[in-house]
C-alpha cells in the first residue's frame, strides 16, 4: 500500500508499505530512513518509549484501539495531541492504503 509520511522537517514522502511482512508503521518509517537512526523505535516496538509517536492525519477510525501500554506511554510523552499514536502499535494492513501521518518531534 502507499502511505504518506511527513518527516520532522515537514517534508512529505509517499512510500510503499508492505502488508505481507508483518510490519508496523514504525518499521516502515525506519526502513525508509525518514527519521535519523537512534531517534525512532528506541524500545524496539514495545510501547515503552515515545520515540515512534506520530500524528494520524486521516483514517484514525480504521486503526486498532490503543492498548493499555500505549495509553500509558502517551500519558507520559511530550508533544502529545488528540491524534497521537505510537506507530509501533499500528500494523500495516491493506485498509490503511492512503494513510497520512506526521512524525512527532523527537522524544524518548
Ligand atoms: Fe518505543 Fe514505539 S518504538 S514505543
Amino acid at each position: 500500500i502507499k502511505i504518506t509520511i511527513i518527516d520532522r522537517e515537514g517534508e512529505a514522502h509517499l512510500v510503499d508499505a508492505p502488508t505481507d511482512m508483518n510490519m508496523n508503521l514504525m518499521e516502515v518509517i525506519r526502513s525508509h530512513e525518514l527519521a535519523p537512526e537512534g531517534t525512532i523505535g528506541i524500545c524496539g516496538g514495545m510501547a515503552m518509549c515515545a520515540s515512534c509517536q506520530c500524528y494520524m492525519l486521516n483514517k484514525e477510525h480504521l486503526l486498532p484501539e490503543k492498548g493499555y501500554e500505549e495509553e500509558d506511554m502517551l500519558d507520559q510523552a511530550f508533544f502529545v495531541q488528540d491524534n497521537s499514536r505510537l506507530s509501533c502499535q499500528i500494523p500495516i494492513t491493506k485498509e490503511l492504503e492512503g494513510l497520512e501521518v506526521k512524525i512527532s518531534p523527537y522524544n524518548a
